[in-house]
């Protein structure tokens, strides 16, 4: 943008064809040369829309719309920001017209007939301050978009960081380290399947990864026990569910606090008989009772330290036989629709999936004595 005010588009509203040319020619001589005219009121705001000007000189005396109805029909685009200013041209001097005129959206005024020098100087007046406000709007466009980019690297890194987080809770236990996240997937999933909103389904997505993350407290020779667990053992492992929610406590982060509920309630079954609280039913958070069979299904299905993988037939076939016991019966219907091969699809091409006679032996084991949950 130059620094004189030459650069700036001009339109010109005045019925008179005389004042149109007599208002072009003064702004010609003094170097304006992006200029547009017109003696026709009712086209001007189809003009502005087209190519917003940076000033209007603007007659009132009008056939309809006359200058005070096209300050108002003009206003959407005039009022910015930026604004673009409007310099109204009158022969009717009285002071109640420049009032009009001056609340109804004028930036300045001028008298009819037009003093050239006057004219000269308000007009630059007013293209100057239409300069600087340019200026300070293209800055401010730089300034939001700046905070955005920051906004969004900050919202990227504590992603990341609940994503690394979920990672450390299985980093003992699970061969693959995604377990969690499929475990999100999967619950987000089952959470759109049941209803709930995009941002709801996407906080359960990112929150039920750190389900398990009260297994950072307890003891290697437990988690990674080969054998089955003494009750006291047993015992302990439960611990996970209240030491998790205790680490994610407090937070005010929705996808935190939604985390805290999960990894509390994620071992809480359908009919009490769950853990830590030992609630039932609709007692216990939705998201809870989502991630549940999420856990299950997913767990069952892959390897762990204690146990061969689950045929998936077998997995999905478990989790439906445990509907109105462990797992919430709609949540378990929901699941039974899903593309189950399309769950695994990400580690299946490690041949987990494959079950050998002594997985099925295994296979047949009541779930409490298969899982260590
Ligand atoms: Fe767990």
């Amino acid at each position: 943008m130059r620094e004189d005010e030459t650069w700036a588009r001009v339109l010109v509203v005045d019925d008179q064809q005389a004042n149109v040319i007599l208002l072009q020619r003064m702004l010609e001589q003094w170097g304006y040369n992006d200029v547009v005219a017109t003696t026709d009121a009712a086209s001007v705001y189809a003009l502005c829309k087209e190519t917003p000007p940076d000033l209007i000189l603007l007659d009132l005396q009008m056939p309809q719309p006359d200058g005070f109805e096209l300050m108002e029909i003009l206003r959407p685009i005039t009022q910015g920001p930026p604004s673009i200013p409007i310099l109204v041209l009158t022969a009717d001097a009285q002071q109640a017209t420049r009032q009009r005129a001056l609340a109804g959206g004028a930036n300045d005024f001028l008298s009819k007939p037009l003093e050239p020098i006057e004219v000269r100087l308000r007009i630059g007046n007013l293209l100057e301050t239409r300069r600087l406000q340019l200026q300070l709007f293209d800055r401010n466009v730089h300034l939001t978009e700046a905070v955005q980019e920051r906004t969004e690297d900050l919202q990227a890194a504590r992603l990341e960081l609940l994503e690394r987080l979920a990672l450390a809770a299985e980093y003992r236990d699970d061969n693959t380290q995604e377990h969690a996240q499929r475990v999100g997937r999967t619950a987000a999933l089952l959470g759109r399947a049941l209803g709930m909103s995009d941002a709801e389904a996407e906080v359960l997505h990112r929150a039920a990864p750190l389900h398990d993350i009260g297994k950072i407290g307890i003891p290697d020779q437990i988690l990674l026990k080969h054998t089955h667990l003494t009750p006291e053992e047993y015992e302990l492992m439960k611990s996970h569910a209240r030491i998790g929610a205790e680490i994610l406590s407090g937070s005010t982060f929705a996808i935190l606090q939604k985390a805290e509920e999960i990894a509390a309630t994620h071992h809480e079954a359908w009919d009490g008989g769950g853990y830590p609280l030992g609630i039932s039913g609709t007692e216990i958070p939705l998201s809870g009772r989502i991630v549940a069979v999420a856990d299950v299904f997913d767990a069952l299905v892959h390897e762990r330290p204690y146990k061969e993988p689950w045929p998936l037939e077998r997995a999905v076939e478990e989790i439906r036989k445990l509907a109105g016991r462990q797992f919430d019966p709609d949540v378990a219907d929901v699941f039974a629709s899903l593309d189950h091969a399309a769950l695994l699809a990400p580690i299946e091409r490690d041949g987990e999936a494959g079950a050998g006679a002594e997985a099925l032996e295994r296979a047949e084991q009541p779930l409490e004595a298969t899982l260590r949950r």
